[in-house]
């Protein structure tokens, strides 16, 4: 089969990597993708959000199935767009990738649905603010409606606050949408569970914690995710029960009434308190860095996953994962979350495989006349799998040295919760 790929980071080198393991798969496009996949797979230097240039690419290509790594282009409709256009196409339609696209939706869905989540209220003018802060306590969580590349989601303290950040969504800083929810805070621990969907069947894709605060001991801004590991112990059969039950299967079944059925994969972002599950925010994709954790446990043709999931038959595959924990760190580019710099040169990456077990997958990478630099704020997971979670994280850190990268930081207590 000749696939192409929608994205540039580490999840879609760690996506490309698998897909190219596979013994269905010819030709890989990526698009754009990252130093790493462009030694894997062609690079096609193109805007994915244009659409009509996308599908003659994909044409010219002959390409049999597209799979889409980012947010961004699901929430834009290109499953809807590809499909009129008779290309096969794994991800949710535009519809359900409200779920992420929009939090005010996914919260209506929750509500509709008793579905266990902070207690909130959509908010469109201050007076809808100031409505619900009467029955509320701090913190309290504002969030904007739309995507907001991870900086929509700020924990207030007190009044003054929460009426700074409203007013900056109200006049339109996130431009996807003007419209917030204000919700409760959630105490506990938060895990990321994750599903493949079809339109008749899903199935386990793995379990996995993020770090999102860019500082050590979880301190400072959020970021798009500073390291993972996967499986989250957090998550016990019990556990796993409640989260199909009260979560997953009132969502599937809300968008199958609307006919409008879920595909692809299921990013369910959890908070737990007392063994007991609520759903913080659903993404309409693997995570990222947690599909760089999860991609290398899974024991199973990735391709042959896609295949059924498009002939919606996952319920006839039995998907496998080996028995071995994993972890990723992320070296980002000085500066991260804020403003860095770009095109620094990372001269020392070939010495620092210590073994099979520790890869690195690339995300803000290129090539510049054959010179490997950074190209992005998150720029290289360095991966490794074992059977204790120290241990790996000390290979990995052995790998980071090795990089020896000056322009780059990374978190050392990445897993300090399993460790
Ligand atoms: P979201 O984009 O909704 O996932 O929010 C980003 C991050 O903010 C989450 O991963 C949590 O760490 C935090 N967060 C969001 N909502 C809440 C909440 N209601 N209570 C506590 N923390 C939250
Ligand atoms: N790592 C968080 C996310 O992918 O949204």
């Amino acid at each position: 089969m000749n696939i192409a790929l929608i994205g540039s980071g580490g999840r879609e080198h760690a996506l490309c990597q698998k897909i190219r393991e596979s013994r269905l798969s010819k030709n890989i496009i990526c698009i754009p993708g990252n130093a790493g996949t462009a030694k894997i797979a062609k690079n096609i230097n193109l805007d994915f959000l244009n659409f009509p240039k996308l599908l003659k690419v994909i044409k010219s290509n002959e390409i049999n199935l597209v799979i889409i790594g980012p947010e961004e282009p699901l929430v834009k409709g290109l499953v809807d767009f590809l499909k009129k256009h008779k290309i096969k196409v794994f991800g949710p339609n535009r519809y359900a990738a409200k779920l992420e696209g929009s939090k005010a939706f996914m919260k209506s869905i929750c509500k509709k649905n008793k579905i266990p989540t902070a207690k909130f209220k959509v908010c469109k003018t201050k007076k809808d603010v100031n409505t619900f802060l009467k029955n509320s306590n701090f913190p309290l969580v504002v969030k904007a409606d739309g995507l907001a590349a991870g900086k929509g989601v700020t924990i207030c303290k007190n009044k003054k606050q929460i009426l700074r950040v409203s007013n900056e969504i109200f006049k339109g800083k996130f431009k996807t949408s003007k419209k917030l929810v204000l919700e409760e805070f959630l105490e506990g621990e938060e895990a990321s569970y994750f599903l493949i969907v079809d339109k008749k069947n899903f199935q386990f894709f793995g379990s996995a914690q993020d770090h999102k605060r860019v500082g050590e001991k979880d301190v400072g801004p959020n970021t798009g995710g500073m390291g993972a590991y996967s499986p989250a112990p957090i998550i016990n059969k019990e556990l796993e029960k409640k989260i199909i039950n009260k979560i997953v299967n009132p969502t599937l079944l809300a968008l199958k009434r609307k006919k409008k059925p879920y595909t692809g994969f299921l990013y369910v972002g959890l908070m737990i308190k007392n063994n007991e599950p609520y759903l913080i925010e659903y993404n309409v994709r693997m995570g990222d860095p947690e599909c760089q954790v999860i991609i290398p446990r899974l024991n199973t043709d990735l391709l042959k996953i896609f295949n059924s999931a498009i002939e919606n038959k996952l319920n006839k595959i039995n998907i496998k994962w080996k028995k071995l924990k994993s972890m990723t760190i992320v070296l980002c580019s000085r500066g991260y979350p804020g403003k860095y710099k770009k095109d620094k040169r990372i001269k020392h990456l070939k010495d620092s495989y210590q073994n099979k077990k520790t890869f690195i997958f690339h995300a803000g990478t290129k090539f510049v006349e054959n010179e490997l630099v950074s190209n992005g704020g998150r720029v290289l997971n360095v991966t490794s799998t074992g059977k204790v979670f120290k241990t790996i994280r000390k290979n990995i850190l052995k790998s980071i040295k090795k990089i020896n990268w000056k322009e780059g930081f990374f978190r050392k207590d990445i897993g300090w919760r399993v460790i």
